[in-house]
């Protein structure tokens, strides 16, 4: 496997929680921009399964099972165990490690200031969120950053308030104790807002997401009954694309002769809307299809992927064992 890939170099890293089936807004938003990124760093991507339990400690039951379906989807997207490492979060001690003794030094105010933090205790019900695990969650990540000394951290505009807190960690970190951990910097994933059959954001819990392993039947049903512009009662009215639900799906997959063809139809009238979104349907099925028979290939042969998994956590362990031998060393350990 080749290490050195970058030219200009920079170390990746990112994970992501196995918490559900992947979505067409996850290939969209995250795996595509993976999928880029090994060409051009070292990347490490990896199962943040101890991450799930800071919000549903009180069900961890799936936890596994979401794990290997995720990196399944993961490998179906196009990430390649030959330019990245995969690896699972849980199966290497040194991020417990250094996230307890990065805690020693967060000020919890820190961690009470967090966006993120405030946002989602006011808005997630039903689960107990007063947790010191919850509120440690920053801390965690920051170790799973630093444990490679990841330069870049390819996130959603969520997560940016936990890679700035990862960069005052390691700032702290290394004013006591000397300058061993880089400070990161976030790589804004490009995430086009994805809707949702509804309209709505593309999410699981909102039952209107196009699963990465969808049939095409399904795809073109479900994408054939997305909202339009509600001008667009009879085929002789004309609409506009601007408020269409459904055109955001042809801005993120159309070229631009078919973006121009569609605009004018709909707002002459000329095309009728579901033949306009069949337009956009067949790049949606043709992006998926190939990816849902690699998908189907990786289903059959569970021992292939876990000995991805197992080769990458084997890759990870390496730098994250010498990350805290220097780590141990400059606190005096
Ligand atoms: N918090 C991230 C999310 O919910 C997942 C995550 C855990 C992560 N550790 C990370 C992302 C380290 C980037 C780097 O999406
Ligand atoms: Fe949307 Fe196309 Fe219908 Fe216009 S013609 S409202 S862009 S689906």
């Amino acid at each position: 496997m080749s290490t050195s890939t970058g030219a200009g170099g920079g170390i990746v890293v990112s994970g992501m929680r196995p918490t559900g089936r992947l979505h067409l807004g996850h290939l969209l938003g995250t795996l595509r921009d993976w999928v880029s990124l090994q060409e051009k760093f070292d990347c490490y991507f990896f199962v943040a399964d101890w991450h799930v339990l800071t919000t549903d400690y009180e069900r961890p039951e799936r936890v596994s099972e979401f794990s290997a379906e995720m990196v399944m989807d993961w490998l179906a997207a196009g990430l390649d165990p030959e330019r990245c490492v995969i690896f699972q979060q849980s199966a290497i001690l040194e991020h417990a490690e250094l996230a307890l003794l990065l805690g020693m030094l967060t000020p919890v105010s820190w961690l009470e200031r967090n966006p993120t933090y405030k946002e989602q205790r006011e808005q997630i019900q039903g689960r107990d969120l007063s947790t010191f695990g919850f509120l440690g969650y920053p801390v965690l990540q920051a170790a799973d950053i630093l444990l490679y000394r990841g330069s870049k951290v390819p996130v959603g505009e969520d997560q940016v308030p936990h890679v700035e807190l990862t960069r005052d960690i390691a700032r702290r970190f290394n004013n006591y104790y000397g300058s061993i951990l880089p400070e990161p910097e976030a790589l804004l994933s490009p995430s086009p807002r994805v809707p949702g059959t509804d309209g709505r954001k593309m999410s699981k819990s909102y039952n209107n997401a196009i699963a990465l392993d969808e049939d095409p039947a399904s795809i073109e049903k479900r994408l054939g009954r997305m909202a339009t512009d509600p001008r667009r009662v009879r085929l002789t009215d004309p609409g506009d694309p601007k408020d269409c639900p459904a055109f955001r799906l042809h801005q993120i997959y159309c070229t631009d002769d078919e973006i121009e063809a569609v605009t004018e139809g709909c707002k002459t009238a000329g095309i009728g809307c579901l033949d306009c979104k069949k337009i956009m349907i067949k790049h949606v099925v043709a992006e998926l299809a190939p990816l849902r028979e690699r998908r189907a290939d990786l289903a059959e042969n569970p021992e292939r992927v876990r000995e991805i998994v197992a080769a990458g956590t084997e890759r990870a362990q390496a730098v994250a064992r010498e990350t805290m031998r220097q780590v141990r060393d400059a606190i005096g350990f």
